[in-house]
């Protein structure tokens, strides 16, 4: 197995895995012939690292073998003691790197420690697949915010509901199943107040067998008040209330949620949010489920507010196109590449 296989393989371990605020990070030990003989993954705060889970399954055949991990190791003491100390103790001679950690308690030190404890040490290897094994993660470390995710369910001309907001269903049952399983992957769901008192959604996550964790609800409030039966309210929601201009600052709501470790943002509307998060570039990435339906009038366009000239549309990479049932699914990223 070369490095690049291992590296995969680790990632694959690794990837089902909701360890949030910490990464998802997956660890192999090779031994000195190259057979894998310790595989380990991170559960999330409080449990072991992913390398001290692998390191204590390869047990002696460490040393002189090569310990894989999709994350550099951590040098820090946190709840659990630091993975470059596991390493050096258990005699390992090489270790392969796929991403730097962007934490500042890390930050290249783990890798340069190992370096200069004589280990060889190889970084990005699979860089961009082990980033994506969790984009969340080096967005929070790096901006101090959620990354944003935007889902929205739209007719073929771009509408999210008709003028009397009527909204379900716009997309059949693939696609809703999809946001359900976007919601799974979700630390937080946010709505607007306008969607919570119009829809009452419950923003759970809804899939047959799923017993995994739930995302928080997070519901920005504005001058209406939120009669306390939606059904949202019984779920403990986060309800971020408005400042003295009757609106929520955005910018700040979203620091404040990273602070309290939400890495990964779901928003599910309305038009009224999904438009200032988009103005104020807080969207990441956009997952519209694009119906075989047209409105063929005005109801209520996926982004509320006007679309004054084209130099104020948003440019966004769409990165996927992918057919759910009778609905397209496109999914879009902000920002640089
Ligand atoms: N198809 C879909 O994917 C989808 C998803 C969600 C919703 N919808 C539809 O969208 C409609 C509701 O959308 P909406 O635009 O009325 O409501 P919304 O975007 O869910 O909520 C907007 C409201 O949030 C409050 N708010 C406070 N601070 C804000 C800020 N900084 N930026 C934006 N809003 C802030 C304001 O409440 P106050 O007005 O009380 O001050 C504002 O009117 C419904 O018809 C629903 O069915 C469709």
């Amino acid at each position: 197995m070369d490095d690049r296989q291992a590296m995969l393989e680790a990632i694959t371990l690794a990837s089902p895995a909701m360890p949030h605020p910490n990464p998802r990070v997956g660890a192999l030990v090779l031994d000195s012939s190259g057979a894998v003989v310790g595989r380990g993954f991170h559960e999330g705060p409080g449990r072991p690292h992913a390398e001290a889970l692998a390191l204590a399954e390869a047990g002696e055949r460490a040393a002189g073998g090569t310990v894989v991990a999709t994350l550099e190791p951590c040098r820090h003491h946190g709840r659990t003691p630091p993975c470059t100390g596991a390493i050096l103790a258990s005699g390992a001679a090489r270790v392969v790197i796929g991403a730097l950690d962007p934490d500042p308690r890390v930050a290249g030190g783990g890798a340069a420690d190992l370096e200069a404890a004589g280990l060889q040490v190889e970084v990005g290897v699979a860089a961009a697949e082990a980033e994506a094994l969790d984009p969340g993660y080096f967005h929070h470390r790096r901006t101090g915010r959620p990354r944003v995710t935007l889902k929205v369910a739209m007719t073929l001309d771009g509408q999210v509901a008709g003028a009397d907001g009527t909204s379900r269903w716009i997309t059949g049952p693939d696609a809703r199943r999809d946001g359900h399983a976007l919601r799974s992957r979700s630390d937080a769901v946010m709505v607007g107040a306008g969607t919570v008192l119009s829809d009452d959604p419950s923003l759970d996550v809804r899939l047959e067998g799923y017993d995994g964790p739930q995302p928080i609800p997070v519901i920005v409030a504005g001058t209406r008040p939120i009669p306390a039966d939606r059904t949202v309210m019984g779920r403990d929601p986060i309800v971020l209330e408005p400042g003295g201009g009757g609106t929520v600052d955005l910018p700040v709501a979203l620091r404040t949620l990273g602070e309290a470790g939400i890495v990964d943002l779901m928003v599910e509307g309305g038009p009224t949010l999904a438009s200032a998060l988009l103005r104020e570039s807080l969207v990441d990435r956009i997952v519209a489920h694009v119906a075989g339906l047209v409105g063929g009038g005005v109801g209520r366009p996926a982004f509320g507010g006007v679309f004054a000239t084209l130099a104020d549309a948003v440019p966004v990479r769409i990165v996927s196109v992918e057919r759910l049932g009778p609905d397209l699914r496109v999914e879009c990223e902000t920002g640089p590449e």
